[in-house]
């Protein structure tokens, strides 16, 4: 990795870091979702980062892929787990950092200590050529220590330049068929969840979280409204995920419709909710880091 490439994973790392905690300290009885999403958003943005991908906020046995709508009105419970997940990127160089927060009690603290002590022991474990089955089987085994489950099919993910999934998957379970090895300057997002439930999720209702089809173009769509939406979320977004409400200023009126219309037509994807399949409450601790020689780098 030329250090250029470096020092904008580490901005970006810094970024997401600072607004993540920004976020934790905004969650509270009462306080909108729509709100910490809005102002983590925004802090990310004028400290000079692009958003990689909308901030997630994800309640209970929702593991992951929440983000509020434009007119989202939830607000925070006190008992609620919620996941804050928050990303940023300088010149698409991205960095992804997760935290748990459980709001005004501490009912599930040992279950937010089994997925942030899962994710310390994968990185202490993580370098240039270490089998991430091996990671796995460390994530599955501190896990259960704690008497909890890890989500089998949700896994970390290496990052690119505008990518936020690139190819190579972090396993949170020992699947030996996976005998996958990063290289030195491979970026990973490291992301175990523990949960009391079944262990695996499964796909809810919509996330309000979607990204481009980028096989498509727009010549095939008929109707003006639509067309024109769709070339300024191609364009603005292109091939990274965004949030209902980010298309609110896109298209002078009826944007919600129109991103219904091209989620139905299949020109831009929308992103179920993850849920654990028995509805078990579910805790997650991620962070970015650059796979070195002898280690990685924890960027957030
Ligand atoms: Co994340």
């Amino acid at each position: 990795m030329d250090d250029d490439i470096y020092e904008k994973y580490r901005h970006a790392g810094e970024i997401a870091a600072e607004a993540r905690d920004y976020g934790t300290e905004l969650i509270k009885p009462g306080v909108r979702f729509l709100d910490v999403a809005n102002n983590v958003e925004s802090r990310i943005k004028k400290r000079g980062a692009g958003l990689s991908f909308p901030v997630n906020i994800s309640i209970n046995e929702i593991a992951a892929h929440f983000s509020p709508r434009h007119d989202d009105t939830l607000v925070f419970k006190k008992g609620e787990v919620v996941k804050l997940d928050v990303g940023s990127h300088i010149d698409g160089y991205i960095a992804d950092t997760a935290v748990t927060v459980e709001v005004g009690s501490n009912k599930y603290g040992e279950m937010i200590k089994a997925s942030s002590e899962a994710l310390e022991n994968a990185i202490n474990h993580v370098k240039a050529g270490v089998d991430l089955s091996e990671v796995g089987k460390i994530v599955e085994d501190t896990i259960k220590s704690y008497g909890h489950r890890p989500i089998d099919n949700l896994t970390g993910h290496s990052l690119q330049q505008y990518v936020l999934h690139s190819g190579l998957s972090v396993p949170s379970v020992a699947n030996t068929s996976y005998r996958v090895k990063p290289k030195l300057g491979d970026v990973l997002a490291i992301e175990p969840f523990a949960t009391n439930g079944a262990g695996h999720v499964m796909a809810g209702a919509g996330s309000n979280i979607y990204l481009c089809n980028q096989s498509f173009r727009s010549r095939i769509i008929r109707d003006n409204r639509s067309k024109i939406m769709f070339n300024k979320i191609s364009s603005r977004f292109n091939t990274l995920p965004f949030a209902q409400r980010w298309c609110q200023n896109l298209v002078s009126d009826r944007f919600d419709p129109t991103l219904k219309r091209l989620s139905f037509l299949g020109l831009i994807k929308h992103y179920p909710q993850l849920i654990d399949a028995k509805g078990g409450i579910v805790t997650q601790k991620e962070h970015t880091v650059i796979v070195k020689e002898e280690g990685c780098e924890v960027i957030t």
